[in-house]
């Protein structure tokens, strides 16, 4: 066994990471309904992706709540409220839930807030200075539950009436004095845009789902609309269109800041939303002299039973039972773990019950205990590593690719592949461990193993501390480390050690 310093391994494979900065948002949410677990999914992952880019840069996370718009306005009639009542009740349903699942994001915006609205008219002026408003007639086929516009072909047949083919929702004949939006103006310039940029909407199904759409061609927008008034008021009797509204919370939540981050937007949303995102909002914002996105990336849907949850099924998970039933660290790993970023997945209780039984408790939650505690037994102190060995060496530098693909998967949003590669080398560490039997090893020995046992549980913890801070934060409180990118390649400070208790406990039953 060849013995290497430390210290010589530190300095040959200290690597800089790219100080980066980004502007991530999640989709705001209706407030016709309460929470469940698609919104907390979306919020989860955008929440990772955020602390991920703060171990290494700069990163700004805007979410909120969508409070204009017909739909909205009928639910809060359904439930015999004022409408702004209602929606105060159902605004505090989404901030509870972000609270419940530790979202830490910087901006909340609300669009029935005066900042928004004031912000909203300021981009409308935008767009009519820029003549890309004209008046004209509606006439056509909506649907409320949607908040969307459908063309003859997108529509069918019904039980009780005609139907829009993509989502089931009832529409309704509409015809109304309006603005439109000279959206159509947009359509070759945002595909030959997406043409030499393949790579700003993701996944590429979703990419060719857009280049589908715009060579299909696209009619102008109707953007106002008369027949009810909870939004934001235009004048004459119009209330600007709540999607025109909602897409521009982002510019709402950027502040006075627009400059500083309009050009590292990343929008994070469901793939029901793509059109919106992928074709409207970049029509808006070049119309209003902005850049355009750098990301929109498209998640799928969750499922139950494989059928879609939805409301009018009956089937949907509600977000604070399940948070309170497996914890709040453990299940923002399981949802992410449980579906690669981009396709559509069931939810299903007994796999995220034996998840946290292997991944978590077996696994990630074994290895720290069974090494601080041994730590804990026999030194009762942090131990520094001097010299290591070949296999030493071979497990730190399994961490140091864990960081770089991890690194490169998340440039990407590939959440779930940046799991697994954390779990694999979670579970290497603990062959090493049982390989290395510090337990049957004289001291010196006993001290190598143990230091590099603590170093990748250090490492383990610091990388997953954008999925599970809690867990991560009991951890390096415990070792004394920050929590940013430095302290992977920085030594433990000599710390007295408290006797560790388990991370996770296993579900039985
Ligand atoms: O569309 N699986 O709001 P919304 C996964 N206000 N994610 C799901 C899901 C499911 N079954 N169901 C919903 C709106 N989501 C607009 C957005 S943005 C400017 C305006 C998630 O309350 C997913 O992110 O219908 C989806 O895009 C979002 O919730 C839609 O939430
Ligand atoms: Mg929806």
């Amino acid at each position: 066994m060849i013995a290497k310093l430390y210290s010589d391994y530190v300095k040959s494979d200290s690597r800089s990471f790219e100080s980066d900065k980004q502007f991530i948002t999640a989709p705001i949410y209706y407030v016709n309904g309460s929470p469940h677990l698609g919104h907390l999914y979306t919020s989860v992952a955008v929440d990772i992706l955020h602390r991920f880019a703060l171990l290494f840069g700069e990163s700004f996370f805007s979410i909120g709540t969508d409070e204009h718009g017909q739909k909205v306005e009928q639910s809060a009639q359904r439930n015999k409220c004022e409408t702004q009542d209602y929606v105060d009740s159902m605004y505090i349903e989404f901030y509870k839930l972000m609270n419940a699942a530790n979202i830490k994001y910087d901006a909340f915006v609300r669009t029935s807030s005066k900042k928004h609205k004031d912000n909203v008219l300021n981009f409308w002026d935008k767009l009519c200075k820029k003549g890309d408003v004209y008046e004209g007639a509606y006439s056509g086929w909506y649907s409320t539950r949607d908040e969307q516009f459908y063309s003859e072909d997108e529509v069918s047949d019904g039980a009780n009436g005609k139907i829009a083919k993509i989502s089931n929702s009832p529409v309704e004949w509409l015809e109304e004095k309006c603005m439109f939006f000279k959206l159509s103006k947009y359509q070759n310039i945002l595909l030959d845009y997406y043409k030499k940029n393949k790579d700003i909407i993701k996944p590429s199904s979703r990419y060719n789902e857009t280049i589908g759409m715009l060579e299909a061609g696209i009619p102008d927008l109707a953007v106002t609309r008369s027949r009810f008034s909870w939004g934001v008021s235009c004048g004459e009797g119009q209330v600007i269109y709540v999607w025109v509204d909602a897409l521009s919370n982002y510019i709402t939540a950027m502040e006075n800041n627009v400059d500083y981050w309009i050009n590292d937007m990343i929008h994070i949303i469901g793939k029901d939303i793509l059109k919106f995102h992928a074709i409207y909002w970049p029509a808006l914002l070049l119309s209003a002299d902005y850049a355009l996105p750098k990301r929109i990336y498209a998640h799928g849907w969750w499922t139950v039973n494989k059928e879609k949850m939805s409301k009018s099924l009956g089937n949907v998970i509600d977000p604070f039972e399940i948070l309170n039933k497996y914890g709040i660290d453990q299940l923002r790993y399981c949802i992410m773990k449980e579906m690669s970023f981009g396709q559509d997945g069931d939810f299903d209780h007994e796999r995220i019950k034996n998840r946290i039984n292997t991944e978590l408790a077996n696994v990630i939650g074994n290895l720290t205990q069974r090494i601080l505690s041994f730590v804990w037994k026999e030194y009762e102190e942090t131990l520094e590593i001097n010299s290591i060995d070949e296999n030493d060496y071979e497990l730190l530098k399994c961490w140091d690719e864990c960081l770089e693909n991890s690194y490169s998967a998340m440039k990407e949003q590939q959440i779930h592949v940046y799991l697994e590669e954390v779990r694999k080398a979670a579970a290497k560490t603990n062959q090493y461990v049982d390989g290395a039997a510090p337990w049957k090893c004289d001291d010196a020995n006993k001290r190598r193993i143990l230091s590099v046992g603590i170093e990748c549980i250090k490492r383990m913890a610091l990388i997953l501390s954008p999925v599970m801070p809690e867990m991560s934060k009991k951890i390096l409180n415990i070792l004394g480390c920050e929590i940013n990118i430095d302290s992977w390649f920085k030594s433990i400070n000599y710390r007295k050690l408290d006797k560790p208790s388990p991370l996770f406990s296993r579900i039985i039953g």
